[in-house]
């Protein structure tokens, strides 16, 4: 898979990407992550990528040129394959953990960051495929989004975690929030572990997690019980949840 992020600031991506989880993936080639810088594609020799807007008003919108070329430019070298292209903005679609799948199985996703005070409206209507916020907040740009897009897709390619971990169990995956995890020491200030997670008993234990899963999602996000998948012993340990309240 190919992320290709635009924006006038590629130090901030790579500064993320080429750490840690993401920077391993990268290098063991399981996922490409690259900046594409903006300027690149400027026609002045200031390399200018924003301009006043028509009709007047404050600050800088971005112009539509630099934008259009680079992405015509990326299309042209991915030979056939219509990429996705998505268009970070506050106004965009919320993003989540089903959106995070249905981008992971993608074969080349193009994201186009916005700075100053918008973008050309011929961006939105033309160029994106998908405008995309990532909460109810404004920042300064798109490259934080960007960079939490690109997080969340890059930990569901297959190899990206590790063999030892899984993204299956994850918070939103199964539906549920995650149960409670603990490591050692079994008594940490008096704070003691739960007992049955040291009774070597994988049966009780799995039996301990869902209904901890279940109670967890039950106090905090009671929303997600409306569509997570349950068995019959989940809706009657919800039940129970429900006439102790
Ligand atoms: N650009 C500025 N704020 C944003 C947000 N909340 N989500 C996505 N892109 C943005």
């Amino acid at each position: 898979m190919r992320i290709e992020i635009l924006t006038t600031i590629p130090e901030m991506i790579d500064a993320v990407t080429g750490e840690s989880i993401l920077g391993r993936a990268k290098s063991r080639g399981l996922i490409e992550i690259n900046a594409v810088n903006l300027r690149d594609f400027a026609h002045d020799r200031h390399r200018t990528t924003d301009d006043a807007p028509f009709g007047g008003g404050p600050g800088m919108v971005m112009k539509p040129e630099p934008v259009f070329e680079a992405v015509e430019s990326l299309v042209f070298r991915s030979a056939g394959t219509k990429p996705r292209v998505l268009l970070m903005t506050p106004q965009g679609r919320r993003f989540n953990q089903k959106f995070a799948e249905e981008l992971a199985r993608e074969s080349h996703v193009i994201i186009i960051c916005g700075r100053y005070e918008g973008v050309d409206e011929r961006i939105r209507e033309r160029l994106a495929t998908d405008e995309v916020s990532i909460g109810d907040y404004v920042l300064t740009g798109g490259e934080l989004a960007a960079l939490v897009i690109a997080d969340a897709v890059s930990r569901l390619i297959p190899g990206v975690l590790g063999d030892e971990t899984s993204c299956e169990t994850d918070s939103f995956s199964s539906g549920l929030l995650e149960y409670p995890q603990y490591t050692r020491p079994a008594d940490y200030r008096g704070m003691e572990v739960p007992e049955v997670l040291l009774s070597g008993n994988h049966a009780e234990i799995a039996k301990w997690r869902r209904e901890m899963a279940l109670k967890r999602t039950f106090e905090r996000r009671p929303d997600l019980l409306d569509t997570a998948p349950l068995t019959e012993e989940d809706k009657r340990i919800i039940n129970e949840l429900n006439n102790e309240k």
